[in-house]
């Protein structure tokens, strides 16, 4: 007996009906950690590894946890290449408790600020049982070793572990952006390290502020007006602008120049350049202001293409959405370089801020010192006029908001909140440049998406961490291709694209995904960067479109499938992609449920089935991209009532198995092989008649196949 497998082949069809439309905010695919070539970092007994520092120049991850810090390779998170411990003193964790404080969760030192220095080594702050400390730290021929200093960490980094804190390092100074007090009521933005410089405690500066990020701007060497570096802030306060009887939480920017060393008399040793501008990301059908949870800093070009991404999440709403606002540079900077001012006005003795309409004085208050300033005679902020000074202490707060550009977000996407985002660039296949977003979610996963004018693609979301661990951190090595993320629970990595996990052309050029392209010569989903350009022309890549029509046709596998008469049977069919629909056809006859099927995800059920139940039974899955639905064939079944007569030793749980199958095949071949030449053998030695030839040949496939 013969049990063929048949291989069809399958053009894929393009319908133009449009009617399957890609579920909005839906990854197309769902992928693992482990089938996206990833590593995981994790050291018994060691927890929240949410502090990360890239030394691409020394091929290590400095990964913060709580009481260690470590050096892993680069390359590979899992090999540990040196680690150093960082304890709070029994004396000390016992004081911390004595204040008040959980001995097991909060009187612990938890590694906040890690930042390279220009000398190389590294500055490290922990908040050391609730008494923030700092150190250097040094990694030299493959050890990770602590200087021992125990520097005062406050305003640099945060007394309470769960508290958000923002820093950055620049020229050997450090930016920070904190609580610098036990009792976390002291918000505070200061620069340190050399001279002490500092937002004044006023709610108008900073009011009730959860920070969020904070990143250098290098616009000085390129700035054509003389104007200085600038280190952005970014973090949600309790608003004071609105009418609101509850307590209204907005996001802010806000902005200190590099240059800025304070004023001479008023504003002394504070910011004579904080600014700050409430920060929308608009979205309809919401009553209170999304807040920002994590901002990333992307620049294609100069200073002047500079893009902040952020991920918003509602306030006091349980609407699950999470968006994505990008901000240009320009429209920051014309709001804080043009824009008006709020004024705090007493109207009926109730104090409201409104639009300052009055005269501004000059040089302009919050501005840096640039050409124009210097030529007034203004060359450092100490040189600035007290009426500047006193303006800008009054009135930091800008009277218009940020918006992105079209007034959207980029992304809208209900389910599990958005905590992070890292933005990689890529060269497409025809020269096209495209930003990439990974965003880190509350689950534990990462989606990667890219715009494609103003058409958001979700490539996919792969699940980083087990019990859904939200992602706390991510970093993006653009030189080793590999983003890191960091939970409470463990550290991992990931390539920032696997195209071999796209097995058919189809898939991998409906992916869209710009560092993927089907190789027609090697039928294989190849990198785009590593492709030799020499085959490029074989490559297809469709990423605007998603049009997949130079796919050649498809193979799709036929499977002989007996059952008794009575049970029940099941046939699979996995979807192409979380986008696509899977349809069932019976004799060409759509398949739906009934009492006699029952479809199931990915599985029909053929219940009580009888010999009217056989059959051809395919399975197509059709996915929609850019108006157009792409059907591809995915499993074709025969189904037929098991006969007593055939061969014992196959078991109809066996024929499913393609294996057998093909084995089973090659032995049918081998022998038919063997029979021709037999048969060949006796002709040419006139054993046998022509007629008695075709008789046999054409007995023997008959009375063994059932093709
Ligand atoms: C540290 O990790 C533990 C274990 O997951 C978690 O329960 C705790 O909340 C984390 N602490 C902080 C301060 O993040
Ligand atoms: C990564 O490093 C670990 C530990 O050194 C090692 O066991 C593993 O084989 C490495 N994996 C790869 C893919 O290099
Ligand atoms: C430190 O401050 C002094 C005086 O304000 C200044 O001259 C020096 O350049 C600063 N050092 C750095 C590294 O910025």
């Amino acid at each position: 007996m013969l049990l063929l497998l048949i291989l069809s082949f399958w053009g894929p069809a393009v319908l133009t009906s449009g009617q399957v439309r890609p579920l909005y905010g839906t990854p197309r695919k769902t992928f693992t950690l482990s089938s996206n070539r990833g590593h995981v970092f994790r050291e018994e007994g060691v927890w929240n590894y949410s502090t990360m520092l890239l030394r691409e120049d020394i091929g290590v991850l400095i990964l913060g946890a709580r009481e260690a810090i470590f050096a892993l390779d680069l390359a590979n998170i899992t090999h540990k290449k040196s680690m150093v411990k960082w304890e709070v003193t029994p004396e000390m964790r016992k004081t911390c408790s004595n204040k008040g404080k959980n001995l097991a969760t909060e009187c612990q030192n938890y590694i906040r600020i890690l930042h390279k220095m220009p000398d190389g080594r590294m500055y490290v702050c922990g908040t050391n049982a609730f008494i923030p400390t700092c150190d250097y730290m040094s990694y030299t021929d493959g050890i990770l070793a602590l200087e021992g200093k125990q520097l005062d960490g406050k305003g640099k980094c945060p007394f309470d572990p769960v508290q958000r804190y923002a820093s950055e390092l620049v020229d050997g100074e450090l930016y920070s952006a904190t609580f610098m007090n036990f009792l976390g009521s002291e918000p505070v933005v200061m620069r340190s390290l050399n001279d002490t410089i500092r937002t004044d405690f006023l709610t108008s500066w900073l009011n009730e502020p959860i920070f969020i990020g904070m990143k250098h701007v290098a616009e000085g060497k390129e700035n054509p007006q003389g104007d200085d570096d600038k280190i952005y802030l970014f973090f949600s306060e309790t608003a004071v602008e609105y009418d609101s009887y509850t307590k209204l939480e907005v996001s802010r920017v806000a902005r200190v120049c590099k240059g800025d060393v304070g004023g001479q008399r008023t504003l002394q040793k504070k910011w004579t350049s904080f600014l700050k501008a409430r920060l929308d990301c608009p979205l309809p059908q919401t009553k209170l202001p999304f807040l920002m949870q994590d901002v990333f800093l992307f620049c294609p070009g100069d200073w002047t293409t500079c893009v902040f991404y952020g991920v918003f999440t509602p306030q006091m709403d349980m609407s699950q959405y999470s968006a994505v606002c990008a901000y240009r540079i320009e429209d920051i900077t014309e709001v804080f370089s043009e824009g008006k001012f709020k004024t705090l006005h007493n109207e009926n003795s109730i104090p409201k801020w409104v639009t300052y309409h009055g005269d501004v004085p000059d040089p302009r208050p919050g501005a840096c010192i640039n050409n124009d300033a210097r030529q007034k005679g203004f060359s450092k902020s100490l040189d600035l006029p007290d009426k500047t000074l006193q303006f800008i202490k009054d009135r930091p707060l800008m009277d218009q908001a940020v918006k992105p550009p079209s007034q959207q977000p980029l992304l809208v996407k209900k389910g599990a909140a958005f905590t992070c985002i890292v933005v990689a660039s890529t060269t497409a296949l025809d020269g096209s440049i495209h930003q990439v977003m990974f965003i880190g979610t509350a689950s534990g996963s990462v989606l990667k998406a890219v715009d494609y004018n103003g058409n958001m693609v979700i490539i996919e979301e792969v699940h980083l961490f087990k019990h859904s661990e939200p992602v706390k951190i991510l970093r993006l090595s653009t030189t080793m291709g590999q983003l890191y993320a960091g939970s409470e629970v463990a550290a991992v990595q990931m390539p920032l694209s696997t195209c071999d996990h796209y097995t058919s052309c189809m898939d991998c050029v409906l992916a869209r995904d710009p560092y993927c392209g089907w190789d027609l010569i090697s039928n294989s989903c190849i990198a785009i960067n590593s492709a030799r350009p020499d085959t490029h022309g074989e490559v297809v890549q469709s990423l605007r479109d998603g049009n997949a029509t130079r796919c050649p046709a498809v193979e799709s596998t036929k499977t002989i499938k007996l059952f008794h008469p009575g049970n029940m049977v099941r046939l699979l069919c996995q979807p192409g992609s979380n986008l696509a629909r899977v349809q069932w056809r019976v004799n060409d006859h759509p398949v739906e449920n009934s009492n006699m099927y029952h479809i199931q995800h990915n599985t029909l059920f053929i219940l009580n089935a009888s010999d009217s139940d056989t059959g051809h039974y395919t399975c197509t899955s059709v996915e929609s991209s850019n108006g157009k639905d792409y059907v591809t064939k995915i499993a074709t079944y025969e189904l037929r009532l098991w006969n007593i007569q055939m061969d014992a030793s196959v078991q109809p749980q066996v024929q499913e198995q393609r294996n057998t199958l093909l084995a089973l095949q090659a032995v049918v071949t081998i022998l038919m092989l063997v029979l021709v030449a037999l048969v060949t053998w006796n002709f040419y030695k006139g054993h046998i008649t022509i007629a008695r030839c075709f008789n046999k040949t054409e007995e023997s496939p008959r009375s063994m196949s059932s093709y």
